[in-house]
C-alpha cells in the first residue's frame, strides 16, 4: 500500500505510517507542485493532506487505487467530495477537536473589533499615545448585552452561542435545519441580518453557501454592525464587504479570506474598521495536535478497512 502525505510531518508519524505502507511525503514548506501530486497519486491508496492542497478532479481521475483521503481540517471545500464519493473514496476529517479553539477565537474577534484592540495596540507602538487617559479615546461597543446573530449552528456555532450567553448577549440564529438549542432564538436569515449588531458565520463552504453574504445581505445589516468570519472567506462577497467597511458603515473581524494568504496590497489591510487574522481559528498547540492525531487515526482506520473515527458524513 502507498500513502502520499502533502506536507511535512513529525518523524514519529512517519515511522507509524511506514509500518503500514510505503510513504511519499512532501518535505518542503512550499506547496507540493500539482504535477508532483498527480504523479505521486497515480498508485496511491491514501492521501494525508491539509486544506491548502486542493484534491480536485485532476488528482482523483489519475488515482485509480485511491481509497481514502484524510484531511487535517474540519472543512473539506478543498476536496471534490462529489467526485471522490462517486469513485468510492472515503473522506476523513477532524470535526469536534477544534470546536472550542475556533469558538474562542470568534469571541476574540468580536471583542477585538468592538473594543478596538488592534487600534489601541498600534497607537502605543507608533508612539502616538501621548496624552494618557482621555474621555473619548478609542470608544468602542460592548459585547455584553449585544444582539448577536449566528449563521450556521453546527458544533462551532453552538459553542459560540454558549460563550455569548455568558456575556449576557441575546443570541439569534439561522440554520438550514431548525435545532432546539437552549439560550437562542431561531429567525430567518434576513431578520437575523437586519436585527443583529454582530453577525458571525459558522457554516461550511459548499456550492450552495458560496457568496451567501453578498451586497444585498450586507446592505440589510445595521449601521455600525460587525461581520465576523472564522469559517471560510468565500462565504462572503469580499469586494462588497470592503466597500461597506471603507464607507465606515460596517466593521469586520476576519480570520479567513477568498484568497489565502491575503495578497500584498489588498484593500482590507488599509481599513481600521477591520481586525484581520491569518486563518488561525484552530491554531493552539493542543488543538493542532488533536487534529493531526485524529487525521492519522482516520488514515490508519481507512488503510485497514475499519470504520473511520471521523468520516465525512456526506461521503
Ligand atoms: C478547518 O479545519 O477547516 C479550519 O479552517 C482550519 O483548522
Amino acid at each position: 500500500m502507498k500513502v502520499v502525505v502533502t506536507f511535512s510531518i513529525p518523524d514519529a508519524a512517519r515511522q507509524m505510517i511506514t509500518k503500514h505502507a510505503f510513504l511519499q511525503c512532501w518535505e518542503s514548506e512550499d506547496s507540493i507542485p500539482r504535477a508532483t501530486l498527480i504523479d505521486w497519486c497515480t498508485d496511491a491508496d491514501a492521501i494525508l493532506t491539509t486544506l491548502t492542497c486542493p484534491i480536485g478532479s485532476e488528482v482523483l481521475v489519475h488515482a485509480p487505487q485511491l481509497k481514502i483521503i484524510s484531511t487535517v481540517s474540519v472543512g473539506v471545500d478543498h476536496i471534490d467530495v462529489g467526485l471522490a464519493t462517486e469513485r468510492g473514496v472515503i473522506i476523513g476529517h477532524t470535526p469536534g477537536v477544534l470546536t472550542d479553539s475556533t469558538a474562542d477565537l470568534t469571541l476574540a474577534l468580536m471583542l477585538g473589533v468592538g473594543r478596538r484592540v488592534a487600534e489601541g495596540d498600534a497607537l502605543i507602538r507608533s508612539g502616538a499615545w501621548s496624552e494618557g487617559w482621555k474621555p473619548n479615546l478609542l470608544l468602542g461597543t460592548d459585547l455584553s448585552g449585544a444582539t448577536v446573530g449566528l449563521i450556521g449552528l453546527g458544533p462551532i456555532g453552538q459553542a459560540v452561542a454558549a460563550r455569548l450567553n455568558g456575556f449576557g448577549c441575546r443570541v439569534i440564529a439561522s440554520n438550514r435545519t431548525m435545532r432546539s438549542v437552549e439560550g437562542l432564538e431561531f429567525v430567518d436569515r434576513d431578520t437575523l441580518l437586519s436585527t443583529a449588531e454582530i453577525v458571525s458565520l459558522h457554516t461550511a463552504l459548499t456550492p450552495e453557501t458560496a457568496g451567501m453574504i453578498g451586497r444585498r445581505e450586507l446592505a440589510l445589516m445595521q449601521d455600525g454592525a460587525m461581520l465576523i468570519n472564522t469559517a471560510r472567506g468565500a462565504l462572503v462577497d469580499e469586494a462588497a464587504l470592503i466597500a461597506e467597511v471603507k464607507s465606515g458603515r460596517l466593521r469586520a473581524g476576519l480570520d479567513v479570506y477568498v484568497e489565502e494568504p491575503l495578497p500584498l496590497g489588498n484593500e482590507l489591510s488599509d481599513l481600521p474598521g477591520c481586525v484581520l487574522l491569518p486563518h488561525v481559528g484552530s491554531a493552539t498547540e493542543r488543538t493542532r495536535r488533536a487534529m493531526f492525531e485524529l487525521a492519522l487515526a482516520n488514515l490508519f482506520a481507512g488503510l485497514q478497512g475499519h470504520k473511520l473515527p471521523a468520516r465525512l458524513s456526506a461521503a
